[in-house]
């Protein structure tokens, strides 16, 4: 069997990234670039041929839409090219979840799309980034990972976009999945997955945007008063998502600005501030016309409805339907 060829693209992160010492608690993103890290990766006599393009190379926390275009229209390119059999993504894990939400609900399933990061700078004592960028080449590598969606491997574990969440600020174990937990192990020597592939043959659910359309987030704390709602929101929005404590619940008089809002077209979702938090609908949300965001944190649920609302999907149930899905 030939080898994989694997499309490497890079944006940064803490994998291309190094702290200059080892006692020094600082990173500076963007230290190494695709030349680099495909070397560095070469070196591993993984079995594949890799290519590269540097998308960005910056920390994840500046990536929003002026990186996810380029980052979309490149994944579709090696998706189109017969020379390609998988792609990676390197990508900073602060927001990778988001990046990867986005692209999974934007990407057609044909061949694995991996993203992979990692916590520790490369010149640090106990550094993960190459381990990770070999597993993800283990990954990219296997047709098995096609028909999955865009997933994320981390700490030798594959991840669903749709579940992944980052846990915790430091540690190589800082990633996990909700409400499936991984959904395959991987080291650079072996893969297993845990089930078949269940999205074979899948369109892009969504076109790209043309527009993003303005959704802030809405945290809820206890004694939050309902002016909060007003500040946060303006003429241009098109919807809320509140992070709501426990299973998406707020202090009662929010719940009539929020009203307001969903009178004037604005969509509201009601997603938890909790990590592992599951938010069904309730009879209120019927009563108020909101959302309930299920199992996507905040983060993950407003890149949902920008999609919903940049597809011009207005019918609640219709919107619904998409929060519901796995
Ligand atoms: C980032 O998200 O770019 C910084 C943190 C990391 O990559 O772990």
């Amino acid at each position: 069997m030939k080898n994989p060829c694997i499309r490497v693209l890079a944006t940064g992160g803490t994998i291309a990234g190094k702290a200059g010492s080892a006692t020094r608690h600082a990173y500076v993103p963007g230290q190494i670039g695709i030349d680099d890290l495909l070397a560095a990766a070469a070196a591993l006599d993984m079995g594949a041929a890799l290519s590269g393009v540097q998308i960005a190379n910056i920390g994840s926390e500046d990536i929003g839409p002026a990186v996810w275009s380029p980052l979309h229209k490149a994944t579709v390119a090696a998706i189109a090219d017969p020379a390609v059999d998988g792609i990676i993504i390197t990508h900073g894990t602060d927001t990778v979840e988001e990046t990867a939400l986005l692209l999974d609900l934007t990407l057609p399933t044909a061949k694995p799309v991996v993203m992979v990061g990692a916590m520790r700078p490369a010149d640090a004592v106990g550094s993960d980034g190459l381990r990770n960028l070999a597993n993800a080449v283990r990954v990219a590598g296997n047709p098995d990972a096609a028909g999955r969606g865009v997933l994320v491997v981390m700490g030798d574990r594959v991840f669903a976009a749709r579940d992944v969440r980052k846990v915790r600020t430091r540690g190589t174990d800082a990633f996990r999945g909700f409400p499936r937990e991984s959904i395959g192990l991987v080291t650079p020597s072996a893969l297993d997955w845990f089930g078949a592939p269940w999205r074979t043959g899948d369109a892009a659910r969504f076109d790209w945007p043309r527009e993003w359309p303005e959704v802030p987030i809405l945290p809820i704390w206890a004694g939050i008063e309902p002016e909060y709602v007003g500040r946060l929101t303006g003429p241009d929005t098109r919807g809320v998502v509140v992070a709501g404590v426990g299973e998406g619940n707020m202090p009662d008089p929010l719940r009539q600005p929020l009203r307001e809002l969903v009178a004037r077209g604005v969509a509201v979702v009601r997603a938890s501030r909790i990590d592992e938090g599951l938010v069904d609908r309730e009879p209120e949300d019927d009563a108020n016309g909101f959302l309930a965001a299920r199992a996507l944190n905040p983060p993950k649920a407003r890149i949902l409805l920008q999609l919903l609302l940049a597809s011009g999907v207005s019918d609640r149930a219709a919107m619904q339907a998409e929060f519901d899905r796995r």
